[in-house]
């Protein structure tokens, strides 16, 4: 060795030592400080009162991983059988020993042959003259909440009425939490009755009106002789025979004044058949 390299072997020499005072007094790096070991899985159910249900876990973010069930003996595998209804903690740990765990509840699965599900319809009809007015409210009961509903075998929904409809024969099926179904065939969306209101102006058109505004003699274009015709007059109806402008309806003059008060009421109340 020539003494030109001694300064070298010095220097070498303090990194040296300098290195092993620092980790006298650091604590060492933690191999897990950057690792998060992820547990997701799979669940089966047992079925009622039985122990086999089952857990399989995967764990990702670290090497090596071996996979322990609420605390026990670490396996290879994530797969945990035999298990019955509860709440399971899986603890997956890598080669490093870094730990990431998940939890997981098991419920027993009910078989359906035990469950009646009862379907009780209330159906609302048609407004007449109102396309696609009627609706079904479905009440579920018997099984286990929430229940989703079903039209006429379409798609579940969670919505327990189905509006839109048309007059007709419906079924309605119910689904539980647990998936058993219960249907009520035969709904019947009718057509709904005419209101008081509407009645009484009805029986005052046909009665001052009708003779002028019929299919075959319609004066103004204005035919008065069915139900959706006058719900669709209601405007021209009120300006001519309740307000007489520019002349009154009937032409031989203004209606007594309880029969305009009467398509007033009408017309205030909403305008239609039902009213
Ligand atoms: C004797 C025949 C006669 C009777 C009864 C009669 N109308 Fe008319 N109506 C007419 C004639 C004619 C016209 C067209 C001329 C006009 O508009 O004044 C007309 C026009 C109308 C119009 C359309 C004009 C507009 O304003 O848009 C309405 C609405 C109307 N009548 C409502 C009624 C009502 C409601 C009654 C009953 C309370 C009635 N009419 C009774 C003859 C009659």
């Amino acid at each position: 060795m020539s003494m030109r390299s001694i300064p070298y072997i010095l220097a070498f020499g303090t990194v040296l030592v300098l290195g092993i005072s620092c980790g006298k007094n650091d604590p060492p790096p933690d191999p897990c400080a950057s690792v998060t070991v992820v547990v997701s899985g799979t669940t089966m159910n047992p079925a009622s009162g039985a122990t086999n249900g089952s857990i399989l876990a995967t764990g990702s973010g670290a090497s090596g991983l071996t996979y322990s069930l609420n605390g026990g003996t670490f396996q290879s595998t994530g797969q945990f059988t035999n298990l019955a209804a509860g709440s399971y903690t899986v603890t997956a740990k890598s080669s490093a020993g870094c730990t990431g765990s998940a939890s997981f509840t098991l419920t027993n699965v009910v078989s359906c042959n035990t469950v009646t599900i009862v379907v009780n319809p209330n159906p609302t009809g048609v407004t007449p003259c109102v396309n696609a007015s009627g609706s079904i409210t479905a009440a579920a009961s018997g099984g286990t909440a929430p229940y989703t509903y079903s039209l006429n075998g379409g798609v579940f929904q969670s919505a327990a009425t189905f509006a839109s409809l048309n007059t007709g024969t419906f079924s309605i099926t119910a689904k539980d939490a647990n998936g058993c179904t219960g249907t009520q065939g035969s709904i019947v969306v009718g057509t709904r009755s005419a209101g008081p209101l509407f009645t009484a102006v009805r029986t005052l058109i046909q009665n001052n009106c009708v003779s002028c505004h019929n299919a075959t003699t319609a004066n103004g274009g204005v035919n008065l002789s069915n139900d959706c015709a006058i719900v669709s007059a209601k405007d021209r109806i009120n300006v001519r025979a309740v307000q007489g402008t520019p002349s009154p309806m009937p032409t031989s003059g203004l209606l007594p004044a309880n029969d305009r008060l009467a398509i007033t009421n009408w017309i205030n109340a909403g305008g239609r058949v039902t009213d």
